[in-house]
């Protein structure tokens, strides 16, 4: 058995070893990586218009967890993102937008529906006109992320995009919000 949450900020915090290990075990990342994601997750929490969700298990041990929040100018992630875009693409997606920041499911807990119920829960009831993510570019029709968001309807916003300092590719996606109802039932 398992419950989905919903998540405050202070929630967030709290759970921040809980948080950074499923995160680091859903992408694979070292050590290393995991210490500075870490600095950003914390603070990530104070950001206006933060949601987040958690789904936890019988023991309250956190299966899987994702967050977002108000994507602003001044915002790295947000100004990285609106630099690449044609001005009126810019205008159109970052104008009021929602970015979903983390969306991650323990492997072990994978494939069952969870993230598929953190997006939804997300997502629903978020005041924004959009929502942009981005995700590792992978193959579309294998990978789990990649199949979720295409279901969601997700489009192609920017692909085989590179973060300074990044040397894998992203993929830029994003869907006009409030979600329809087939999606948002
Ligand atoms: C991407 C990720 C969050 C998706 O979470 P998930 O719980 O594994 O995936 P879903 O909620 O989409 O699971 C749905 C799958 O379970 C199946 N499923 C089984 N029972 C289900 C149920 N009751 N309800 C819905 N789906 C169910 C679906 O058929 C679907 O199968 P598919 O993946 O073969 O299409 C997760 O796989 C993950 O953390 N991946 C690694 C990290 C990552 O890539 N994160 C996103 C980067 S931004």
């Amino acid at each position: 058995m398992m419950r989905l949450v919903r998540w405050q900020p202070e929630d967030l915090v709290h759970r921040l070893d809980d948080v950074i290990e499923v995160y680091g075990s859903a992408m694979g990342y070292n050590a290393e990586l995991l210490q500075t994601r870490r600095g950003y997750v914390a603070a990530h929490a104070g950001r206006p218009g933060f949601r987040g969700v958690a789904t936890l298990g019988d023991d309250g041990s956190l299966l899987g967890f994702g967050y977002g929040y108000t994507s602003t100018p001044g915002q790295w992630w947000h100004d990285q993102i609106r630099a690449a875009l044609r001005r009126d693409d810019g205008k159109a997606w970052m104008s009021d937008c929602f970015e979903l920041v983390e969306l991650h499911v323990r492997p072990a807990a994978q494939g069952h529906g969870i993230g598929q119920r953190q997006l939804r829960a997300l997502l629903s009831g978020v005041g924004h006109r959009t929502v942009l993510l981005s995700t590792p570019e992978a193959d579309e029709d294998v990978s789990r992320a990649w199949r979720l968001y295409r279901r969601f309807g997700f489009v192609d916003v920017l692909r085989d995009f590179y973060f300074p300092g990044d040397d894998r590719a992203f993929g830029i996606l994003g869907r006009s919000l409030p979600l329809p109802a087939h999606i948002a039932a």
